[in-house]
């Protein structure tokens, strides 16, 4: 079978190479891909968001199954352009692609079918006064959203008048995220440790993987600018056996039950934001698609065939696949360019000392910023690597993963130290 992954990233890096297990896939291409992935498969040099040269390539190569990682091509309906023409696809339509591309959307589902999260107001683009004056009012700290995909930058946490009028001022006034921020959301802030559940769901049943913490600040203990993600612990220690059954109860099979209730089939990985709340956990955001750098720590502990999986997803098999996980720690610590999430530079050399790499156990290395050039690899984005350890114990993990960040190197390499203690 000839497959195709949409995607550049570490996260992609990631699905590679667990897709790569199954041996029905005779060729795998992805679209663009990196210096990592150029390694396992074929990189093809087509942008994500390239709609239109995506669905010739695929024509092209008579690709059977595509795999379709990012959230923009999610969003602008790659999937269904790709079933249209015949090739089978992992991930949602454009019509479930909203719970994560319309934060409007997403929190009127959850308005409507009694899924817990933080009290909201929307404010369309003709009401730039009523959010000026619903701020100016406000208690602080206050979340403003932007409605659309915005790169990950979307989200403003407010924590007085001015942060938050420049917010409002910023999305719907400057346009600064185009339309995506033309109208907003204004929500409350809620506080309690935060949770990743990523789950497969065939628009039929819905199967949680095993959670995680993401590190989104850019500095030790939380501190510092928003990032896509510095790196993971999974499953995260705050979510006990009690909050999961109480999150598949009130927030897992709702949601599903919810879309279904609004004639939307996900077929996919559908992400759950969560926040434990002294009030029980709340939905802080879906997202479409699997999490990046949740997925290079949770795939790692997955027993079952990912690509098997995938394809039962597709075709609305999933409840005849057991998915099953190793009970194990899995540790992942990303390694950004200085400067990251603002200007740095790249093309800097990667250097890995591999024979100290080697005498690690259970170390993987996922790229995402880099590229492959006359035999050497490069630095080509912000977040570069991420470098994950499977361990029998949370401090097992942590410290082989720790480990190996000595021994992969680069001019202004930065990460954080803390990952999975905080
Ligand atoms: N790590 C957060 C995300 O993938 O959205």
């Amino acid at each position: 079978m000839d497959v195709m992954l949409i995607g550049g990233g570490g996260r992609e890096h990631a699905i590679t190479k667990y897709i790569l297990k199954n041996p029905e896939i005779n060729k795998l291409y992805v679209l663009p891909g990196n210096g990592g992935i150029s390694k396992i498969a074929e990189c093809v040099n087509i942008d994500a968001e390239n709609i239109p040269e995506i669905i010739n390539f695929a024509r092209e190569k008579n690709i059977n199954f595509a795999v379709v990682a990012p959230d923009d091509p999610l969003a602008m309906g790659l999937v269904d352009e790709l079933e249209n023409i015949g090739v089978k696809c992992f991930g949602p339509d454009k019509k479930a692609a909203q719970i994560e591309s319309s934060k409007i959307f997403s929190k009127n589902l959850m308005h409507k079918y009694n899924i817990p999260t933080a009290d909201y107001e929307i404010f369309d683009k003709n009401n730039i006064d009523g959010a000026l004056s619903y701020v100016a009012k406000s208690d602080y700290p206050i979340v403003i959203k932007a409605d659309g995909l915005a790169k990950g930058k979307g989200v403003t946490v407010a924590e007085n008048f001015k942060q938050a009028r420049d917010a409002v001022i910023s999305c719907m006034k400057n346009k600064i995220f185009g339309s995506s921020g033309e109208n907003i959301l204004i929500e409350k802030f809620l506080t309690g440790p935060e949770v990743t559940v990523m789950s497969f769901t065939d628009g039929n049943i819905i199967i949680p993987l095993i959670s995680s913490m993401d590190h989104k600040r850019i500095n030790d203990g939380n501190k510092g600018a928003n990032t896509g993600g510095m790196g993971v612990i999974a499953p995260n220690f705050y979510y006990s056996d009690e909050i999961a059954d109480e999150c598949i109860k009130k927030i897992f099979i709702p949601t599903l039950n919810a879309l279904k209730s609004e004639n939307i089939k996900f077929k996919g990985c559908l992400y759950f934001g969560l926040i434990l709340t002294s009030e029980g956990p709340k939905v802080l955001e879906y997202n479409s698609r699997f999490g990046d750098p949740e997925t290079q720590a949770v795939l790692p502990l997955l027993k079952t065939d990912l690509f098997k999986i995938m394809q039962a997803v597709r075709d609305e098999k999933l409840n005849e696949i057991k998915i099953e996980f190793e009970n194990k720690y899995s540790c992942c610590v990303v390694l950004a360019s200085g400067g990251y999430p603002g200007q740095f530079m790249k093309g800097f050399e990667i250097e890995f000392n591999q024979d100290e790499l080697n005498k690690i156990p259970n170390i993987e290395i996922f790229h995402a910023g880099t590229k492959f050039e006359d035999g050497k690899f490069y630095t080509s984005g912000g977040r570069v690597l991420a470098i994950n350890s499977v361990g029998n114990t949370p401090e097992d993990a942590r410290s082989k993963v720790y480990e190996a960040v000595k021994f992969v190197n680069f001019e202004n390499k930065y990460f954080r130290s803390d990952i999975g203690a905080c």
